[in-house]
């Protein structure tokens, strides 16, 4: 195990999930990834974040993404639960959920921290871009739920910084202004990068309306 940090490769294996075994980078293919763990199988906080996760697939589909759970349960048990979220989250599980019961996965990713939680993944995130390269990382604990909308908000910054020389400021979220890039200062070139103009709070804080809106 590597201590995995933003712009490593995130590293491949193969996996037995609900659905099927899973060669990973193979299965990520040219989509963005969220591959996210959760600490076990029946437990009530995993049950709607996973209920959550597929409630939004069209909106992970909308970003070119795709989600894959892990926890160290195995598969019979991933089976009998999904029943379970289904159920109670009014939903259909539509993603895989890796049976890392050999703690291939979570070994890999250091996802379990045994000082917060014995034997089991906490809840950490990792966003990996198409070119397999870990852009963001979130790491909660076992007793607090995630929010998925945030991750889908990362997402979306992440997609709009990769295509346009903005910043996204706090809280910002789809459509809010951005903030210019502090290594663009020609006149010409901001004219021409920010047509719809922009606003010089301070020589460094330059905000303008989202590009691609
Ligand atoms: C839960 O998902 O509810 C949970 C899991 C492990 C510890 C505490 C809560």
């Amino acid at each position: 195990m590597t201590t995995l940090r933003l712009g490593d490769t995130a590293p491949d294996f193969t996996q037995d999930s609900t659905a099927g075994p899973i060669s990973f980078h193979k299965w990520a293919g040219d989509s963005w990834v969220v591959l996210f763990s959760h600490p076990a199988d029946f437990t009530p906080v995993c049950t709607t974040e996973l209920g959550k996760t597929a409630a939004l697939s069209g909106d992970f589909a909308k970003r070119g993404a795709k989600a894959i759970a892990v926890s160290v349960d195995p598969l019979d048990s991933h089976e009998k639960w999904i029943s379970d979220i289904n159920e109670t989250q009014n939903t259909t599980v539509n993603f895989p959920i890796l049976a890392d019961a050999d703690k291939k996965v979570a070994t890999l990713y250091d996802m379990i921290h045994p000082n917060s939680l014995a034997n089991a993944t906490v809840r950490s995130v990792f966003i990996i871009d198409p070119k397999k390269v870990i852009r963001a990382t979130i790491t909660y604990p076992a007793s607090t739920g995630r929010n998925f909308d945030e991750i889908l908000r990362v997402i979306d910054s992440l997609q709009l910084t990769d295509n346009y020389k903005v910043a996204t400021p706090v809280n910002w979220k789809d459509g809010d202004d951005v903030v210019i890039v502090p290594s663009i200062q020609d006149p010409a070139e901001l004219a021409q990068r920010f047509p719809k103009g922009f606003k010089a709070v301070k020589p460094y804080l330059r905000m303008t309306p989202q590009p691609n809106k």
